[in-house]
């Protein structure tokens, strides 16, 4: 029987938690999170549980990376049911603070980004990774962990994070672990709640075209044409698209004619009132 985990609610508590387990020789891994737990987050608990002593995860729902049309008050707040799945995995800690505790009164500092940053969800969220590296950045010095655990489903946020730590030169490793999927291909989101059950059978299209597209660029065909072909399959399904897009894998860039790879293709695509992104290597 695992010990629950201790709660914390103040980055000086979670400062002092981590600050500890360090002078006892101990290494620490964080996993941010916004709480509703699925099992994509439990497998980070799991590779993070094999890399490292001791395990602090942040749940709180980042004000700063919703704009104001956005899900921020509808997004699912779970936190005993997500604490008692942490505690059944052995995590020893969990960071919750309040908003007030984040951005106290008066916060004025934010991260600004280039890079990886630009397009995609940019061109579509234009707050949303200023929020995200903010608040990211804020956990990271909050707590100094040795590791830090993002999941591939967010890939672009992945790549912000890895550039945003190399450029402030904080001294956390990030790892990136691949996305978990349901039987049918569906990336796991704690956003695949708000599905309709009509809506969540015709999201299983957003992986198989993901596929379907990555197979034709792979075969050699035209990526253009691929993921126009892909597009307007979306919209036949339902899917209102944001974006199916190639990029270069490691610097999200447009590719150039025979980029020699790696590639990602990547997509966000509106299903009635939700919003699914995916990726996948090419
Ligand atoms: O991926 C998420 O859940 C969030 O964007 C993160 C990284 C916890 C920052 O709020």
């Amino acid at each position: 029987m695992n010990h629950p985990p201790i709660v914390l609610r103040t980055i000086s508590d979670l400062r002092a938690n981590t600050a500890s387990w360090h002078s006892e020789g101990l290494t620490v891994g964080m996993i941010p999170t916004m709480g509703a737990l699925h099992d994509g987050h439990l497998a980070l608990v799991a590779e993070a549980r094999r890399r490292v002593d001791r395990i602090v995860a942040t749940i709180f729902v980042n004000p700063a990376q919703f704009a104001p049309t956005e899900d921020f008050g509808a997004y699912p707040r779970t936190e005993a049911s997500d604490v008692a799945k942490l505690a059944a995995l052995g995590v020893e800690a969990v960071f919750v603070p309040t908003a007030q505790e984040m951005y106290p009164v008066g916060h004025a500092t934010t991260i600004s980004l280039a890079g990886p940053a630009l397009g995609l969800e940019t061109d579509f969220r234009p707050h949303f990774f200023t929020g995200v590296a903010t608040v990211v950045g804020k956990l990271l010095i909050g707590g100094f962990p040795d590791i830090a655990m993002f999941g591939e489903k967010d890939y672009q946020q992945l790549l912000v994070v890895r550039q945003m730590v190399a450029d402030l030169h904080l001294p956390t490793e990030i790892v990136g672990l691949p996305t978990v999927r349901e039987t049918d291909g569906l990336a796991l989101s704690s956003r695949n709640a708000y599905l309709s059950p009509e809506e969540r059978r015709t999201a299983a299209s957003l992986p198989e075209v993901l596929n379907e597209t990555a197979a034709a660029i792979r075969a050699g065909g035209n990526a253009g044409e691929a993921c126009r072909a892909g597009l307007a399959k979306l919209k036949s399904v339902g899917f209102r698209p944001d974006y199916l897009e190639l990029r270069n894998a490691l610097t999200l860039a447009a590719p150039t004619p025979g980029d020699a790879g790696p590639l990602r293709l990547l997509v966000a695509a509106w299903l009635g009132k939700t919003r699914l992104i995916d990726n996948i290597a090419v």
